[in-house]
């Protein structure tokens, strides 16, 4: 079927309707607004002039190399990387971190059944790497009150199947760094890569370090730390798909990249996963890099940071919110009293205009809402302020959200190994979340099917969540 020019517009801009705003800072997670036109513009330009352009091969675009090269030394540079080091640019942080795995793991052949040490907090990045790439995940309890990780537990969850030791800066879920500088130094004393997720904080607290001196270490600068992942999609502003890995050398880098000349066609030679790669997200990141350069970087970082503490400020005045930590960046994770519940009031702000993110309770960590501020959202504190106010104050009304006993305990009765899909068609029913031909239908409010997966344990949320994946995705009759 063809559609003319006019018609393609009208339904892309009919489908975009119906998506979170990606601009005006009213979206607190997955997207990131500088706030700039300049910059935004700058980005789709680059991007859309090298859309077709294949990273694929670095001798017949060179330049793609160039750009990356350029993009991993300035990346470098801002997280303190020492002489000799070396990089990639990847699609995104699960990307990175799945090569950092990889790397970490290819590089102890003589370990049979690799684990790596991972507070409770990693990002759920590092459970797909372990998944994928068969490394046991050790998970370590995190401080029940600062919510950071515990070095000295790290240090005793490391034996001689460790390959890696992971600490984020700062966490997503929290938004506090872990103290890198006793967990790294646990790792090499004995002898495994320390990696730092620097996803989410990397390219925002370098830009913090003029005005918060205290902050604490968590770059190459401290010993021990041999890979550090941070995201350029994120708070360098630039257009989705740009990631940088770093590696504190090019030898530690050297088990994920790969090169195949066992077939008879093109000799393959990748630093990713990704073999054919768009150069459009590596030339809008070096365009936005070079475009906002490095002041500008600084005053939007501290217009987000300031926001951050301005609503953390606010939020001791609100009754039955508080501050899940005092946060080290630009992360907000806010957790309620047994007054309400998160998921009515994350419900809530999406009634008035806001998306923020509702987490699910693991372990002893409760369920908290999760606010990531960008320099556009910086204007807006005081606003999201009244607004949460007056969602916890209606979420206190209705009282926490519960699912019916009944239904709690049929979910609970599942068994995630075995959850077949007439067994997973009746949750669906007996959820209400049937439509008329079986399919999943997802309702406006969230809060009941929130509070139904918080209720289950961690495996069995999994299973459904991966049944209700495969239900949403599936072809258009
Ligand atoms: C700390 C951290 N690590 C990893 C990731 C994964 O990044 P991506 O969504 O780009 O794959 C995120 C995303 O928010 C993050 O915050």
């Amino acid at each position: 079927m063809t559609m003319d020019h006019d018609e393609i517009r009208e339904a892309l801009t009919a489908m975009r309707a119906r998506d979170l705003p990606t601009h005006g800072g009213r979206t607190l997670a997955y997207v990131y607004d500088s706030g700039l036109a300049s910059a935004d513009a700058i980005g789709r330009e680059a991007l859309a002039a090298f859309a077709s352009t294949n990273g694929l091969d670095p001798t017949a675009f060179p330049s793609l190399l160039q750009m990356e090269n350029d993009l991993v030394g300035i990346a470098g540079r801002l997280v303190d990387a020492p002489a000799g080091f070396a990089g990639v640019v990847s699609s995104g942080g699960t990307e990175s971190i799945l090569l950092a795995v990889l790397a970490a793991r290819d590089a102890r052949p003589d370990v049979v059944a690799p684990r790596m040490v991972l507070p409770t907090t990693a990002h759920a990045a590092f459970h797909k790497a372990a998944h994928w790439l068969r490394v046991e995940p050790v998970l370590v309890d995190v401080d029940p009150v600062t919510k950071r990780a515990d070095p000295e537990a790290m240090a005793a969850a490391i034996d001689e199947r460790t390959v890696l030791v992971v600490a984020s800066a700062p966490s997503y879920a929290h938004g506090v760094i872990d103290p890198v500088e006793p967990i790294a130094a646990a790792a090499a004393a004995a002898g495994v890569r320390c990696h730092v997720d620097a996803c989410i904080g990397g390219w925002v607290l370098p830009h913090l370090r003029s005005t918060e001196p205290g902050q604490q270490a968590w770059t190459f600068a401290v010993d021990g730390v041999t890979s550090l992942s941070l995201d350029l999609h994120k708070y360098a502003y630039t257009p989705k798909g740009v990631s940088v890995l770093l590696h504190a050398s090019a030898d530690l880098r050297r088990t994920h990249l790969f090169a195949s000349a066992r077939w008879p066609g093109y000799t393959m030679l990748n630093t990713t996963a990704q073999s054919t790669k768009s150069g459009g997200p590596v030339a809008a990141a070096w365009a936005v890099v070079h475009h906002i350069g490095a002041d500008r970087y600084t005053s939007l970082a501290r217009d987000a940071r300031t926001a951050t503490l301005d609503l953390a400020a606010a939020v001791d005045g609100i009754p039955g919110l508080s501050v899940a930590a005092p946060p080290d960046s630009t992360l907000l994770s806010l957790v309620a009293d047994d007054s309400c519940d998160v998921f009515t009031i994350s419900d809530e702000m999406l009634e008035r205009g806001w998306f923020v993110q509702p987490q699910m309770r693991l372990r002893d960590l409760p369920a908290t809402l999760h606010l990531t501020f960008s320099a556009a959202t910086a204007a807006s504190s005081a606003l999201i302020a009244a607004d949460l106010a007056a969602s916890t104050a209606t979420a206190q009304a209705s009282g926490p959200a519960r699912s019916a006993p009944e239904l709690v305990a049929m979910a609970a009765a599942i068994d995630p190994a075995t959850l077949d899909e007439s067994t997973f068609t009746a949750l669906l029913g007996a959820a209400g979340l049937a439509g008329g031909d079986g399919q999943l239908v997802l309702p406006e409010r969230m809060a009941p099917v929130n509070a139904l997966l918080d209720a289950l344990p961690p495996e069995l949320r999994e299973a459904l969540l991966l049944g209700v994946i495969d239900r949403l995705a599936r072809p258009t009759p």
